[in-house]
């Protein structure tokens, strides 16, 4: 077992009074490149990243010293609190609530249950906490129900809780990237037909590392202009005559003026990086790959306008410092950007990184470094 699927179980044992049943945990992620474009039906390259949230199932308590009636609860080790199933509020715990109102929707019948969840995945900071918990709970619940339900379903009904529960329109790309992803490579994603692909990512072997600089500049999605754009990119795609933005042509361009013409020109020319960038990396381009990070980081910060100027100096100090590629990742406004950096560069490159942000009166940013790591598991 990971240490925090460990550290899932313990809380469990001690909330709720015997060993659980099962465990099971999932990945944040970052998008290597294809930022705004899932939810265009376009394409996306997330990988998972080796920060889980864990989660301990069962029905524990049932065995009699436990106060009746018996409720479905939720509990968090991280924030050390206990949370009922069938109450809304505006915590964690609206997660795991979005997942099981979600599978019944779908019709899938959820019974009584107890869980205690453990993770050491930033929480706020664009690395997908939100899908990591989702995921983690679909997938012990559909194992623990026995559902049957298949891993782009589970995704679905995820980014379902998310949208209709919690109320953020996101895309599907971090659910699908927290379900889906295979260690060492990076999830190419046709977010229109679904269809995923694995892209093997040996950064070791390239002598390369993926370094992510967290701003800790905090961002909830729905607090953000993230509805916003998903807004303006629909009413493009109106004005267009298209079903999704994924159809628009460059000839279409000429056609719109204001943010629907730079919204739209940023979705256009992301879908078409994506696709190159994969081709890059199925050569082992890692220089091209870099270009088109660079590029996507432009378009993101002038046409997309979501870059903070945090992001823009970790970007201009990863280019100052001969880094391959480096762009802002997750939705933006705020949150963490990722540089490919020799491996033996980084440390001088985040030592740099930090004082410029010292300089420039930004707050302390925080570094990882990932590979890519395995999608949601049930522990053993
Ligand atoms: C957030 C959303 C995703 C995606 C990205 C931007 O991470 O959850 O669905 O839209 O922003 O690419």
């Amino acid at each position: 077992m990971r240490e925090t699927e460990r550290k899932a179980a313990r809380a469990y044992r001690e909330q709720f009074g015997e060993d659980p049943e099962l465990v099971a945990s999932a990945p944040g992620r970052v998008n290597l490149i294809g930022e705004h474009t899932d939810y265009n039906g376009g394409f996306v390259l997330p990988c998972a990243i080796d920060r889980r949230i864990a989660v301990a199932l069962g029905t524990g308590g049932r065995g009699g010293f436990e106060t009746r009636p018996y409720q479905t609860r939720l509990y968090s080790a991280d924030f050390e609190e206990t949370r009922q199933l069938d109450e809304k509020d505006s915590s964690w715990a609206n997660y795991p609530r979005g997942v099981v109102w979600a599978m019944g929707e779908a019709g899938h019948e959820i019974g009584e249950f107890r869980a205690a969840f453990a993770g050491n995945v930033p929480l706020g900071s664009g690395l997908s906490s939100s899908a990591a918990i989702e995921a983690a709970t679909a997938l012990v619940l559909n194992a623990f129900f026995g559902l049957g339900v298949g891993r782009t379903d589970l995704a679905i009904i995820c980014q379902r809780a998310e949208n209709d529960y919690v109320g953020v329109g996101t895309g599907i790309m971090d659910q699908y990237a927290s379900l889906l992803c295979e260690a060492g490579a990076a999830l190419l994603v046709d977010c229109r037909s679904l269809d995923a692909q694995s892209v093997p990512l040996d950064l070791q072997a390239a002598g390369l590392a993926l370094v992510v600089c967290d701003t800790r500049v905090e961002r909830g999605l729905a607090d953000t202009g993230y509805n916003d754009r998903r807004a303006t990119c629909e009413r493009a795609a109106k004005m267009l005559g298209v079903e999704e933005l994924r159809d628009a042509t460059e000839g279409d361009l000429d056609l719109l003026s204001g943010a629907e013409l730079m919204r739209v020109r940023h979705v256009i020319s992301e879908n078409a990086r994506v696709l190159k960038a994969v081709e890059a990396l199925r050569d082992g381009e890692f220089d091209e790959f870099g270009r088109l990070m660079y590029a996507s980081h432009v378009s993101l910060r002038d046409d997309y306008e979501v870059s903070t100027p945090e992001l823009d100096t970790f970007v201009e100090k990863a280019e100052q410092h001969g880094a391959r590629g480096a762009r802002l990742t997750g939705a933006g406004f705020g949150g963490c950007a990722i540089a490919l950096v020799s491996e033996d560069e980084t440390d001088a490159f985040t030592d740099a990184c930090e004082r410029a942000f010292g300089r420039n009166g930004f707050g302390k940013p925080a570094f990882y470094e990932f590979v890519p790591a395995a999608g949601a598991e049930i522990a053993d």
